[in-house]
């Protein structure tokens, strides 16, 4: 029997996004991001609340990355998702990872994510009572340790994790189990 949830955001998985940022004192940032995803053959939009200091860092430097978080890292992305740069001063140090500034964009790319994307901003607008971010991916960076054969991210090697906002917990990847455009071609033939 299905039953009525009401008006509830019902999507699952959501990413886990790492976005990390430059204050205007060149101080590092990252924040946990589930609400965003793909727009665009190299466009990717974050949905931020107004008081986010990572909105502030990415209207001040128009730039930011966005790594994939996985198992590994899964306190500190926990903990880049409760704690403020705007009232914690130490947040980042806190978590014991390191960063080296993009050599293509005013951000930080965080050494222990396997795959960032590094982002220039292209536009921020309100929506809805949140803030709208959109950005360019001008390059992915990836460890060769999660490439494949043919130079491709193998998401099998990632241990990339999901966010569930149903029950607000997270889970890990399974296993690759069907290939996409290919599964479902035998209906094309009925
Ligand atoms: C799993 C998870 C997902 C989150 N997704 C978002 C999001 O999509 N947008 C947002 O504004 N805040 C989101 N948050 C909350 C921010 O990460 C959190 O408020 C953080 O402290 C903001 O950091 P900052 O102020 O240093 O930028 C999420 C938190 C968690 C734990």
């Amino acid at each position: 029997m299905l039953k009525d949830l009401g008006s509830v955001p019902a999507v699952f998985p959501m990413p886990v996004l790492m976005v990390a940022t430059y204050g205007e004192d060149g101080k590092v940032d990252v924040m946990n991001v589930a609400w965003g995803g793909i727009c665009g053959m190299d466009k990717i939009a974050l949905n931020l609340a107004p008081d986010r200091k990572t909105l502030k860092n990415i209207q001040a430097k128009k730039a930011f990355t966005v790594a994939l978080a996985d198992e590994a890292h899964i306190k500190e992305a926990d903990f880049l998702g409760t704690a403020s740069g705007n009232v914690m001063s130490d947040k980042f140090e806190r978590t014991g990872l390191t960063a080296v500034k993009s050599s293509r964009v005013d951000a930080p790319v965080i050494q222990e994510f396997k795959v960032t994307m590094e982002c220039k901003l292209e536009e921020v607008r309100e929506c809805f009572g949140e803030m709208r971010v959109v950005g360019t991916i001008v390059n992915v960076l990836a460890d060769e340790k999660v490439l494949d054969e043919k130079g491709k991210v193998d998401a099998g090697k990632l241990n990339a994790v999901m966010f569930d906002q149903f029950r607000n917990t997270y889970y890990t990847v399974g296993k690759e189990f069907a290939q996409a455009w290919r599964v479902g071609a035998p209906l094309m033939k009925k």
